[in-house]
């Protein structure tokens, strides 16, 4: 699957930009504030369903507009698939294939994009949230049964929680435990079968990139001398007092080890956005051998903060990938990646084709 074609309306500084792409690697080229981290996002937002910047929609849409519109055209073995995404002040509306699509899930199916920017560190710098959606879009991607488990478990959590607000909460196991346990163990077995199917891509790209042995391992949302159904019950009592379930899946995170040291608290800046560059480009690999032909990369300034050799060696793995490559620079001289099979200037919010 590759895109082929992109229309982008009033999104951000981009007001009318019309592009067709190369199915393996398409270079933006400009100076800064010309728009090119602009034009990711926009093709981030085309895939996910929202952007890498900013969870407010106003920001997005272009001064003075009311809505942005973006239209991708999805090749796949002959056959065409058309993906839009129309973003007002109070909403996203997504069609897929001309008919309306009720979550963004259903683009990803099409057009799956992956980003590294200057803003990868945060993976491992902030909280466990963003750990918890690498992993779970990890999971989704090579797990059939996933988005149905996680759903349940997420509305068995909101429905215990609630349960547990009334005046009257029975201190009793509530009636939501039992679907709370039965998809929290799935979910967690999930995950765990993904990260143990991650591990030696992360040990491979961990080496290349930081000459380290880079090992993630899984903490499930509850102490792990317990299992899940005794970590509820002994927090049965604190959840009752305050109204919320304190363990479970929607807790996990994951570890990032490097020698065996936890990364978090011993890596260079530079460092941190080489072993996020490398968990991405993990996943990514086992995306692509679950969907070869599938998957696609945005690659925002690779070069900021990044020394030679290290950014030789980011673009040697990249360059190793089947996925369809967007990648920005400053400069026209990424020569580690070849020769970009369509290039682009980005000017003032104006993207146009140029030679090589
Ligand atoms: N909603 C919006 N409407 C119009 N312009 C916007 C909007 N949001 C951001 N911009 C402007 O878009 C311009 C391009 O921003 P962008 O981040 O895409 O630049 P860039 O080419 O990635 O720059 P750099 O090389 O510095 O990273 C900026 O000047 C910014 O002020
Ligand atoms: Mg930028």
């Amino acid at each position: 699957m590759t895109l082929a074609k992109l229309e982008i309306d009033d999104f951000r500084c981009l007001e009318r930009v019309r592009l067709a792409f190369d199915a393996r690697y398409n270079l933006f080229v400009g100076e800064n504030a010309s728009g090119k981290t602009s034009l990711l996002e926009a093709l981030f937002f085309l895939g996910r369903g929202r952007s890498f910047r900013t969870r407010r929609l106003d920001r997005l849409i272009r001064q003075g507009q009311e809505g942005f519109r973006l239209v991708g055209w999805v090749d796949q073995g002959g056959l065409q698939t058309v993906l839009g995404v129309g973003g007002r002040r109070q909403g996203t509306e997504i069609r897929v294939g001309g008919a309306p699509a009720s979550s963004a899930a259903a683009l990803a199916h099409f057009f799956p994009p992956q980003i590294i920017d200057p803003e990868v560190h945060k993976l491992l710098e902030e909280g466990p949230q963003r750990r918890r959606r690498f992993l779970d879009w990890g999971v989704f991607h090579v797990e059939h049964s996933f988005m149905e488990v996680w759903q349940r478990y997420h509305r068995a959590l909101r429905q215990r929680n609630a349960a547990l607000r009334l005046p009257a909460a029975p201190p009793s196991a509530s009636v939501w435990d039992l679907e709370l346990l039965d998809s929290g163990a799935k979910l967690d077995a999930l995950r765990r079968r993904y990260l143990e199917a991650l591990a030696e891509p992360l040990r491979q790209m961990g080496g290349q990139l930081l000459g380290a042995d880079v090992r993630a391992t899984y903490a499930p949302g509850w102490a792990q001398e317990d299992d899940f159904p005794v970590a509820l019950e002994k927090s049965r009592e604190r959840d009752s007092k305050l109204g919320l379930t304190h363990v479970g899946p929607h807790r996990a995170d994951i570890t990032i080890r490097v020698d065996g040291l936890v990364a978090k608290e011993r890596v260079s800046r530079g460092q941190q956005k080489l072993l996020a560059a490398a968990l991405i480009l993990a996943q990514l690999s086992v995306q692509e051998l679950k969907h070869p032909g599938r998957g696609a990369l945005l690659l925002d300034d690779p070069a900021a903060e990044l020394d030679g050799t290290r950014l030789a060696a980011l673009l040697a793995i990249v360059r190793g990938l089947s996925s369809q490559l967007f990648v920005t620079s400053l400069r026209p001289d990424l020569a580690a990646l070849g020769d970009p099979g369509a290039m682009f200037h980005v000017e003032r919010g104006k993207v146009t084709p140029a030679c090589g």
